[in-house]
């Protein structure tokens, strides 16, 4: 399955393109904004396309996931302005979306955030026009496209090792998880079409990736 990754060059995507390396139902397609950031998939026999969310469009985006199977959208602003914010995480989450459906791809897998809702966005924090951003670019997904979504919700992303250990539902307390975890639980729903149509809370747990994912109804 060729699998078009968008902010292939961010922490969790490096971790999916090590899992797509190994992984020889994958072959992944990085996209990424600089040439210099092309090296580490080139090192991992993976083909990059140097495209931007902001400056391409949707046009752009599309003829570049022409005979891909699958999107996983693990882009984002982190936290670089407001303005970024909408731009990428809303904006340009919708116009990847539009941008598979004119290419023709079916499945897209959305890297969310932990928790969207009118309740969470109603929170005046630091984080309250990411959280509004994501949740619309995940409604619009359900609702306004005829994709094959899965909405992958991680807790508070960390950098330690994985331990293939993950638990997953929805309204549970916000908790960790690392993000080779995440990454590993993003190939497992590529593989696990149960997926299709589900969106899930992911943290640290007690229950291996692939059993987790292979369990959801
Ligand atoms: N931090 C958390 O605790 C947390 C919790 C839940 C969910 N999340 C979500 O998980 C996602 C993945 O996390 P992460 O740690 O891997 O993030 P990350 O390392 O910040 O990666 C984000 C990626 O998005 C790319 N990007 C930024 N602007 C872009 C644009 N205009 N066009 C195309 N790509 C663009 C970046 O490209 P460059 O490499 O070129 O800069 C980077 O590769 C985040 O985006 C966030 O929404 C985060």
């Amino acid at each position: 399955m060729k699998v078009f990754v968008i902010g292939a060059n961010g922490k969790v995507a490096r971790h999916f393109a090590d899992f797509a390396k190994e992984d020889t139902a994958i072959e992944e397609i990085a996209m990424i904004r600089h040439t210099e950031q092309a090296g580490f998939f080139e090192e991992r026999g993976i083909e990059t396309v140097l495209l931007d969310l902001v400056k391409n469009s949707v046009d752009e985006l599309a003829e570049a996931m022409k005979g891909v199977d699958a999107v996983v959208f693990s882009a984002g602003a982190g936290g670089s302005g407001f303005d970024k914010t909408v731009l990428i995480d809303l904006d340009g989450a919708i116009k990847a979306m539009t941008a598979a459906e004119q290419a023709g791809v079916k499945r897209f897998v959305m890297v969310s955030t932990f928790r969207t809702g009118r309740e969470e966005m109603a929170k005046k924090n630091g984080l309250q026009i990411y959280t509004i951003a994501k949740n619309y670019a995940d409604e619009w997904l359900k609702n306004r496209t005829q994709l094959d979504w899965t909405i992958v919700h991680p807790g508070i992303l960390v950098d330690t090792p994985g331990t293939n250990q993950i638990k997953v539902d929805m309204g549970q307390e916000i908790n960790e998880i690392p993000r080779q975890d995440v990454a590993h639980t993003l190939v497992s729903v590529l593989h696990n079409d149960n997926t299709i149509k589900q969106e899930f809370e992911v943290l640290s747990g007690n229950t291996a990736v692939e059993e987790a994912i292979n369990k959801l109804q």
